[in-house]
């Protein structure tokens, strides 16, 4: 028996939004490109020279966006194995989860279904050769970890790290929905579809939190040196490069835990067996 879990479409639909926002990204020659306009409504100094202010880019050694030449570079796994599959995935995954449709359109569900579920598997199987081959933005050593403040008492995972978490679960969830639905075992493939979605989203959270770094990035942009000195706000281009990372790793740590606390909430929420 499993339990009866559902998610809402249109929390689905709103993360999906933010994904597909990020990915289009990849296809600006000057990835940071999207962002000018906003830039000079909020008054910040934008050059393309990596002299941005802390946190409204996210660096890398050449002092671009860390998506730079990502794309141009790795049109299969990265372009069409990653980017183009995640927008294809998050417009169909939200639609799976509404009821209405799978009741009215049962072999439209099961197409999409088996497509979204090969995406989710090309999506894993293709960002866990990213760290191997120098296409993720994180410290690479697979051992090292970063540390708030500086405080040795304060470390945290790497980004590297935390995709590797993130895959677990995912691909676990992601035999489990296909095994079910091959089986003929529609409650307990629901079951399991619910957790894949969400630990699949946790990918889609990290993006919320990117975007409330960026909004701190802007606030402190804004804010008088004196104070910024006071936080410890970094300002040499190195310090900021070395900062960005971290904050960036810090944004998978704490999409994990929400993804973590969401799934707990919807496990939860059931009242009912099926
Ligand atoms: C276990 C599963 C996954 C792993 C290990 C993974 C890993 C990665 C890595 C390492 C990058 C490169 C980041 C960089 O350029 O530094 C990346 C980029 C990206 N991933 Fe994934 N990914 C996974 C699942 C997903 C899912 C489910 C989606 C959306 C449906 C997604 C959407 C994207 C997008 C759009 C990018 C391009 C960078 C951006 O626009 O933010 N990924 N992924």
């Amino acid at each position: 028996m499993a339990r009866y879990i559902a998610l809402r479409p249109m929390t689905l639909f709103g993360l999906s939004a933010l994904m597909i926002f990020y990915a289009h990204l990849n296809f600006y020659e000057d990835k940071q490109r999207p962002f000018n306009t906003l830039y000079r409504l909020l008054g910040i100094s934008y050059n393309s020279n990596g002299s941005e202010p802390f946190l409204t880019i996210f660096r890398d050694k050449h002092r671009k966006s860390f998506l730079h030449q990502r794309v141009e570079e790795n049109p299969l796994t990265y372009k069409y194995l990653h980017v183009y599959m995640a927008v294809f995935w998050s417009i169909v995954m939200p639609l799976q989860h509404i009821d209405s449709f799978r009741v009215k359109y049962p072999t439209a569900h099961r197409v999409c279904g088996y497509l979204t579920l090969t995406g989710s598997f090309l999506l894993a199987a293709t960002g866990l050769t990213f760290p191997f081959r120098g296409l993720s933005y994180s410290l690479p050593a697979s051992l090292s970890f970063h540390y708030a403040f500086g405080k040795w008492y304060l470390p945290f995972i790497t980004f590297n790290q935390g995709l590797f978490l993130v895959a677990i679960p995912q691909l676990f969830t992601l035999y489990k929905t296909v095994k079910h639905a091959r089986r003929r075992a529609f409650a307990k493939h629901r079951y399991w579809a619910v957790l894949h979605t969400t630990s699949c989203y946790v990918i889609h959270l990290f993006r919320v939190y990117l975007a409330i770094a960026f909004m701190l990035g802007t606030v402190l942009a804004k804010s008088p040196l004196a104070f910024q000195t006071a936080l410890g706000v970094p300002q040499g281009l190195q310090e900021k490069e070395e900062a960005e990372r971290a904050v960036f790793a810090f944004c998978t740590v704490l999409a994990g835990i929400t993804g973590f606390a969401w799934t707990r909430k919807v496990l939860s929420q059931s009242p009912k067996q099926m």
